[in-house]
């Protein structure tokens, strides 16, 4: 399963690079942030930090000008990934621009019927909200399994990618549901990496090789 960075803050995004596979982000993200002149800004900034795909929201909401807004993006980043929120002009728009070979992210799919259309659609992934499901009561684990069999059972080229990922066990419910992806924030990254025993085990290491010092036995 290849891992996204869930962010937009610059310094955050250079200090995971080494260890993620691209980067997600959206308005709300980038909005947090003070270190950016406007969207634009923002959108250069982050796109030149990391050599994978970088998914960034289109502001525009009718298909026609979705089409215009994400060939400019696309013609000056390679390696953006254009972010549209599912509905018949975001289908529309995916369709157009998969045809035309450029990359889109599918967001805010909360169901494995739109997920379904924007596979249809070609986008190159289906980003479900796994979190935000979970809040309103509905198991959002379940419509990445169930996007991901579906993406099986007709050879869809899309990547069902987990978003809105709140803990560790999120990770490893879509990583067992066979999830292309999961974008994660940096909090949950640190975590998964994280274990009681690792630190003891690690605080009982340091020791014996001190005491071993001191006996001279080396
Ligand atoms: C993914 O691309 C989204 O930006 C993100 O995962 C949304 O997460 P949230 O529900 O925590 O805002």
């Amino acid at each position: 399963m290849k891992i996204f960075l869930d962010h937009a803050n610059p310094d955050i995004i250079k200090k995971y690079s080494p260890i993620i596979d691209g980067v997600t982000t959206n308005p709300s993200l980038i909005a947090k942030e003070q270190c950016f002149s406007g969207y634009h800004d923002a959108i250069k900034q982050i796109v030149s930090l990391v050599d994978g795909p970088v998914s960034i929201e289109i502001l525009s909401t009718d298909a026609a000008a979705m089409i215009r807004e994400a060939e400019e993006l696309a013609s000056i980043y390679p390696n953006i990934v254009i972010k549209i929120p599912v509905g018949l002009d975001g289908f529309h728009a995916m369709k157009e621009l998969t045809q035309k070979g450029i990359r889109t992210n599918a967001t805010l799919i909360f169901s494995v019927n739109q997920a379904l259309l924007a596979a249809k659609a070609g986008a190159s992934y289906l980003s479900i909200f796994i979190g935000r499901l979970d809040d309103t009561g509905q198991d959002g684990v379940s419509v990445v399994r169930d996007t991901v069999q579906i993406v099986k059972n007709f050879g869809f080229q899309s990547e069902v990618l987990a978003a809105s990922i709140r803990h560790p066990l999120h990770v490893l419910q879509v990583a067992l549901a066979g999830s292309h992806v999961a974008t994660i924030p940096p909090g949950v990254i640190d975590q998964m990496g994280k274990h009681p025993l690792t630190d003891k085990g690690l605080e009982i290491f340091l020791n014996d090789w001190k005491n071993a010092e001191k006996c001279d036995n080396f």
